[in-house]
């Protein structure tokens, strides 16, 4: 029997907590490695130094989606009222209540120790203090112009009873007119692109134009935040050419003399980082081309994130892989299917576009296959295959199918085969939740190592590769696929700010007592 502990306070000489702040003094066990002429490695413990100071005053958070109005945006919508509001609804099976589901600051929760031979685990969001999503204020920009109610009926996400006691809420929400190029989303969007930004705007215009749009909001709403997320369609990727987007000075040069090659969606961000909002990026197009992700890195308290949500074939890629490698198997083919019938998977059916989405799934398993020099030799990989269809019949219920084969000992065969219904806006919505909060919350987060000044994070917020596939890292650091590893990280970076080791999951106080 485990024990629920609802709340806590760390109690150590190096953790104080004071009226607006946390401040913990924190042991960073870590290795030091270096190889021998002779080849021979040597491994050095190390210990550094981090002193972690988090701001505890948690803001009044407003969240501004780019394509409020899509499965997406129309489902995390809904849920958080209903969750705010009680809202309950009847279906074939009863009475249904709302849930968070799916979110890990929400609905999961981080062990904090052992009482008389009991665990005992708290929520993940109560190891520091974080937005509460039945309080934040949403809105956002869709080129299509119906309703929040109407374009939830769209979606034939949420069934209709919950639908019609959201109605009254859901229909006084439009969305704000969004930057709309159809050169970079699918031909088959134009007919519901009603409501966007005058074609004759430069790009510095609507930069300029959503600017404005975060700042009125902001002010509308009294909120003291604002984060900004990606979840319109996918984008065909940007070609990335010198002279127009290889470096920031590029960049900001080609927006002054309306560079086609420049993505609706890098447009927003950059509106973003000129705001000093966090923007991330839920959709797999390549948003942060490199000019891009050096005016994040110039920008001071900048937080950009992404790409693309890891929401159902991909999650259970980034387990399964990492549990066969991490078995000693050898996976030697991972071939995956999907149909879906939403609009994304309309959008999909656009050949430059389903490549982003392509590129995105498929370097999910590269951290796993390089880690294991024992099973795959240098330049070695398995076949992995992605093909996505467009099935109107089955709306948002996509179908993923998966084969992995893997070679086993003696040279054996073991295949799996999978079958996964995801329910793709039901299982996206939290990650959408749990991506803003901790967006917001990398902003209340100060490091300092070895005795230096205290510093935010990197802006590239690597703290939430655990929500996307093909998590943004800084050059030249490793990129983290493995779902385990990610959650791991989380986990321990909200520890490490209370001053609490990771688990090491040893449990040498049990293990060690040797029956007498
Ligand atoms: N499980 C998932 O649902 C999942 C997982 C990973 C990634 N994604 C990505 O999330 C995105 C959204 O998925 P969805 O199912 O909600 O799609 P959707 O088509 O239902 O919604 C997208 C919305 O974006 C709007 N839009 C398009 N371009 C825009 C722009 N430039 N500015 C403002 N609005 C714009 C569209 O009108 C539409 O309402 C897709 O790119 C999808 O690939 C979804």
């Amino acid at each position: 029997m485990a024990l629920h502990c609802p709340s806590f306070k760390v109690d150590s000489p190096n953790v104080v907590y004071t009226d607006t702040h946390i401040e913990a003094s924190y042991d960073y066990h870590t290795t030091e490695l270096s190889q021998a002429a002779d080849g021979d490695w040597v491994v050095k413990p190390k210990t550094v130094q981090y002193h972690f100071k988090t701001d505890k005053r948690v803001p009044k958070l407003g969240v501004m989606l780019i394509g409020w109005g899509g499965n997406n945006g129309t489902t995390v919508t809904a849920g958080i009222l209903a969750n705010k509001h009680g809202v309950s609804w009847e279906t074939k099976e009863g009475l249904q209540h709302p849930n968070y589901y799916g979110s890990v600051t929400q609905a999961s929760v981080v062990r904090l120790g052992n009482v008389d031979g009991k665990e005992v685990y708290a929520p993940m969001n109560k190891v520091v203090p974080m937005v509460d999503p039945n309080d934040v204020v949403l809105g956002g920009w869709d080129i299509s112009g119906l309703d929040m109610y109407s374009a939830m009926k769209r979606a034939k996400v949420l069934p209709s009873d919950l639908q019609s006691k959201l109605k009254s809420m859901m229909q006084q929400m439009t969305p704000l007119p969004g930057i709309y190029d159809p050169g970079f989303i699918a031909a088959n969007q134009e007919d519901r692109a009603d409501n966007v930004l005058p074609r004759s705007m430069s790009k510095r215009e609507q930069i300029d134009r959503i600017r404005d749009d975060i700042r009125k909001f902001k002010e509308a709403n009294g909120c003291d935040q604002i984060v900004v997320l990606w979840t319109a369609n996918t984008e065909r990727y940007a070609e990335i050419v010198a002279g127009v987007n290889t470096t920031k000075t590029e960049l900001m040069a080609s927006i002054m003399r309306n560079e086609p090659e420049i993505a609706p969606s890098t447009l927003y961000c950059i509106a973003c980082i000129e705001e000093g909002v966090p923007f991330v990026n839920g959709s797999p197009q390549n948003t942060y081309v490199p000019g891009l992700k050096e005016l994040a890195e110039s920008v001071p308290g900048s937080v950009i994130a992404g790409d693309d949500f890891k929401s159902g074939q991909t999650k259970m890629k980034s387990v399964l892989v990492d549990f066969l490698i991490g078995a000693g198997l050898k996976p030697t083919s991972i071939v995956s299917y999907n149909h879906l019938g939403n609009n994304d998977g309309k959008n999909l059916s656009a050949p430059q576009c389903f490549r982003s989405k392509e590129i995105s799934k498929s370097d999910v398993v590269n951290d796993m296959v390089h880690s294991n020099a024992l099973l795959y030799k240098k330049g070695e990989h398995p076949d992995h295959c992605v093909v996505i269809k467009y099935v109107p019949a089955v709306g948002d219920s996509k179908r993923a199918m998966d084969e992995y084969t893997s070679s086993i000992f003696m040279n054996g065969l073991n295949t799996i085969v999978m079958h996964n219904t995801c329910e793709d806006s039901l299982l996206a919505a939290p990650l959408i939740i749990d991506l803003v909060l901790l967006a917001e919350l990398v902003t209340r987060i100060k490091l300092a190592k070895d005795g230096e000044d205290l510093r935010g994070m990197h802006p590239f917020a690597v703290i939430l590769s655990y929500l996307t596939k093909a998590p943004l890292v800084p050059d030249g650091t490793p990129c983290i696929n493995s779902l385990a590893k990610q959650r791991a990280m989380l986990e321990n970076v909200l520890k490490a700010c209370v001053g609490l080791p990771p688990d090491n999951n040893m449990l040498l106080e049990f293990n060690w007592t040797i029956p007498r």
